[in-house]
């Protein structure tokens, strides 16, 4: 399977945003990573239901929603209702998290689950054959244009090689710093999905950049 693209409008000026949406629209990315932030899991404040649903007005391509909230079960419905295709849990806010996973199911979303940079992937071994999908936090969560911590690499294949055993189905994504400099090597790690935000859009041609990132190939 080619990798996926997720271009993150965290980074889109909001001020225009339908704009970038049909720039999204238009490129060869496959997803739209939206980053919900709710100032307690995470230091900062993104956006919620509005901007989704004026986001998926517009999106002609699955929505990867990415909940950096705490209780993240009470909303799930809702962001199944106002058109997620993917919902991304933190394993770090969920106390029940099987629960949690069979609820974004039971809503008709595809199921997966975020790890941040201190939170071992041997912890999800349990769980792996019910997931969809697993996002490697690549920075800590709460911002864009942060550094990429190298420790992830590592995370990565680790986790590939628990998931050829268990769901060798699984798609890997992996979120924070992710540039065309780097997505070679997170392919070969074994990542599948790529999460940008700063990387396309201070990209001064940000479809060529798209295109670029999607168009790596390490065989
Ligand atoms: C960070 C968010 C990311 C963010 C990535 O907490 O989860 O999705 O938008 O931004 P870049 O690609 O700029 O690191
Ligand atoms: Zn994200």
């Amino acid at each position: 399977m080619k990798h996926i693209i997720a271009p993150s409008i965290l980074s889109a000026d909001f001020a225009n945003l339908q704009r970038d949406i049909e720039m999204i629209n238009n490129s060869d990315a496959d997803w739209f990573h939206v980053d919900v932030m709710d100032g307690v899991f995470v230091p900062n404040i993104s956006f919620g239901f509005p901007v989704l649903k004026a986001v998926k007005k517009y999106a002609k391509k699955p929505l990867d929603v990415h909940l950096m909230i705490v209780n993240p079960e009470k909303y799930i419905q809702e962001f199944a209702n106002e058109g997620a295709d993917i919902i991304t849990v933190h394993y770090e806010a969920c106390l029940h998290l099987h629960r949690t996973i069979q609820m974004i199911k039971a809503a008709g979303c595809k199921a997966s689950v975020a790890l941040n940079p201190h939170t071992a992937v041997g912890l999800l071994k349990d769980i792996l054959a019910d997931l969809d999908m697993v996002l490697i936090m690549s920075v800590n969560p709460g911002f864009g244009g942060q550094q990429f911590i190298p420790q992830s690499l590592n995370k990565i294949a680790e986790l590939r090689k628990m998931a050829n055993e268990i769901n060798p189905n699984l798609i890997i994504e992996v979120d924070g710093g992710v540039s065309i400099s780097n997505t070679a090597s997170l392919i070969k790690a074994g990542a599948n999905a790529f999460v940008a935000g700063n990387a396309i859009f201070s990209a001064s041609n940000q479809t060529q950049m798209i295109a670029d990132m999607k168009n790596i190939d390490v065989s």
